[in-house]
C-alpha cells in the first residue's frame, strides 16, 4: 500500500516528536502492509509555514535511517496544506510542496467546523494551475457531515477525496464514522490514508478495514490510486454518475410533485 497521508516526521507538527517515535511508526506501518508513505505535515499559510527544503532533508533522513535497520518503508516528501485564499500564491512562489514534490497533486485541509465560501474558488484555482487537489479527511468536517453535496460540488470541480483509515476504524468517534463510512459507500473516495500521528491511538493502521471493504476496492483507495499520484498519472472520476445520483433524485421528487397532481385531479 501507499499512504497519500502522514505526519511521520519528527519535529515539525503535532505527528511525531522524535527520530524514535518515527522509527516506531514506521515499523507499524510496515507490519501493516504500507510499503510507501508521502510525509505530510501540516502547512498553515502565513501562521505555520515549513521551509520546503527542511522537509525534503527530513525524509531523506529518515529514509537512510529505514534503510539501516532494515525497515522496508520509502517516504517521500509532501504537505498537508490547510485551506486558505493564500494557497495560489504560495504555488506559484513554489513554497509550499505537492504530493511527491511532483507538482500533480495536492494534499489540502479543510477547517473541521467550517466550509468557508472561497473553498470552491480555491479548488478551481489549484486546478487551473493543472494540479490536482485532494481534500484530506472530509468526513471530520462538519458542514459535509450535514449535507453530504457540499462534497460532490467539490468533485464536480475536479478535486479528490481522502478519506481516514482511523475515521473508518471510529477512533473519530461515530459521526465520523458514519460520514466516512457513507462517503466509501457512495464511491466519493479515491483514496484511504492513515494521517497517522504517533505509534499509539493514531498509529498507521490501515489492515483492519479488510473486514470492512471489499479487496477490489480497497486495492483501488489504497494502492491503484495512490500509484497513479506517485507516477502523475491523471485519476478519472466518474462525475456523470454523480449527476445521475442527482438526476435520480430529481426525477423521483417530479414522480412525486406528479403523484400529487394526479391526486388532486381525482379528487
Ligand atoms: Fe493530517
Amino acid at each position: 500500500m501507499i499512504d497519500l497521508h502522514s505526519h511521520i516526521l519528527y519535529g515539525l507538527d503535532d505527528g511525531s516528536p522524535d527520530i524514535e517515535t518515527s522509527i516506531k511508526m514506521a515499523k507499524i506501518a510496515v507490519e501493516e502492509g504500507i510499503t510507501e508513505m508521502v510525509a505530510t505535515p501540516h502547512f498553515i499559510p502565513v501562521d505555520k509555514e515549513i521551509n520546503k527544503e527542511t522537509i525534503i532533508e527530513r525524509v531523506n533522513q529518515l529514509n537512510e535511517i529505514f534503510l539501516q535497520n532494515e525497515i522496508n518503508l520509502t517516504l517521500y516528501p509532501g504537505e498537508e496544506v490547510f485551506l486558505s485564499l493564500d494557497i495560489p500564491r504560495l504555488l506559484d512562489e513554489e513554497k509550499i510542496l505537492t504530493l511527491f514534490n511532483q507538482k500533480k497533486y495536492i494534499l489540502i485541509e479543510l477547517p473541521m467546523m467550517s466550509l468557508p465560501k472561497y473553498t470552491s474558488e480555491i479548488l478551481w484555482a489549484v486546478k487551473l494551475r493543472k494540479i490536482t487537489p485532494i481534500i484530506a479527511h472530509p468526513e471530520r468536517n462538519k458542514e459535509i457531515a450535514k449535507n453530504i453535496n457540499k462534497l460532490v460540488d467539490f468533485l464536480k470541480i475536479g478535486a479528490l477525496v481522502q478519506v481516514n483509515s482511523l475515521s473508518l476504524l471510529g477512533v473519530f468517534g461515530s459521526e465520523v464514522k458514519k460520514t466516512a463510512e457513507r462517503i466509501i459507500a457512495l464511491n466519493y473516495a479515491q483514496f484511504i490514508g492513515t494521517d497517522c500521528h504517533t505509534p499509539r491511538a493514531r498509529s498507521p493502521r490501515i489492515k483492519k478495514l479488510e473486514k470492512a471493504i471489499s479487496p477490489a476496492l480497497l486495492n483501488t483507495l489504497t494502492v491503484d490510486n495512490p500509484l497513479k499520484v506517485k507516477q502523475n498519472e491523471e485519476i478519472k472520476i466518474e462525475v456523470k454518475d454523480l449527476e445521475q445520483k442527482k438526476m435520480g433524485l430529481l426525477k423521483r421528487f417530479s414522480v412525486f410533485l406528479n403523484s400529487l397532481k394526479e391526486a388532486r385531479v381525482e379528487e
